[in-house]
């Protein structure tokens, strides 16, 4: 069976790619399972150079297939903040907190689009290196509400959505979120091959 390595120890993420690539005859491992012990800096300006950063890392020492994903929120009134800086914005230590700054900061903005992006780099045990790319356009919410996802899906309204993304179940969610979009061009790559 092909090995193919998620650059992750995130258990969540390792069971949702476990779902969809054990179908396509990968075994499915973790860093850690993989045995490798290693933080990447996501040092790039971009998603895709983050995830290829993590995912180069990875195959440099192993020469296995590998995946590597990077995400975040672009706000259009923000410059496209918080982008890559998404989960350490503006070093603001908890979720909640990062909201709330947002909110503040959009309180007098007429544009308040914004898209969630997911960018997801796959280097196969040639050394071959594709990027699929998946992005869900919203605007951002006027106050916070739902309980439900994590991050920024309070504050998040989906194109064609009347709540926020924490009002959905994680099911609804993953069929139309910026994960599941690039999520699904890896996998007709994958099945194409
Ligand atoms: P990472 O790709 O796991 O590094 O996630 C980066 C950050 O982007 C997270 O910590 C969240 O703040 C934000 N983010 C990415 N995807 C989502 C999402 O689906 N909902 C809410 N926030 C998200």
């Amino acid at each position: 069976m092909k090995e193919l390595i998620i650059a992750s120890n995130n258990q969540g993420k390792i069971k949702e790619y476990k779902y969809i690539l054990e179908p396509l005859g990968f075994n499915v491992l973790s860093q850690s399972e993989a045995g490798i012990d290693i933080e990447v800096e996501e040092t790039g300006t971009t998603f895709e150079e983050n995830s290829l950063l993590k995912a180069k890392a990875i195959y440099n020492l192993t020469h296995k297939n590998v995946i590597a994903d990077d995400s975040g929120l672009e706000i259009s009134y923000l410059n496209n903040e918080p982008g890559v800086y998404s989960a350490r914005y503006k070093g603001i230590k908890t979720a909640l907190e990062r909201n709330k700054y947002v909110l503040e900061k959009l309180k007098d903005a007429a544009d308040r689009s914004a898209r969630f992006i997911c960018t997801i780099c796959y280097i196969d045990d040639s050394g071959h290196e594709e990027m699929f790319k998946g992005i869900w356009n919203g605007t951002i919410a006027e106050c916070i509400s739902g309980d439900n996802g994590f991050g920024y899906d309070p504050i998040f309204i989906g194109e064609n959505q009347k709540v926020t993304t924490a009002n959905l179940s994680e099911n609804d969610k993953n069929k139309i979120s910026h994960r599941a979009r690039a999520t699904k061009k890896l996998l007709e790559y994958l099945k194409s091959k």
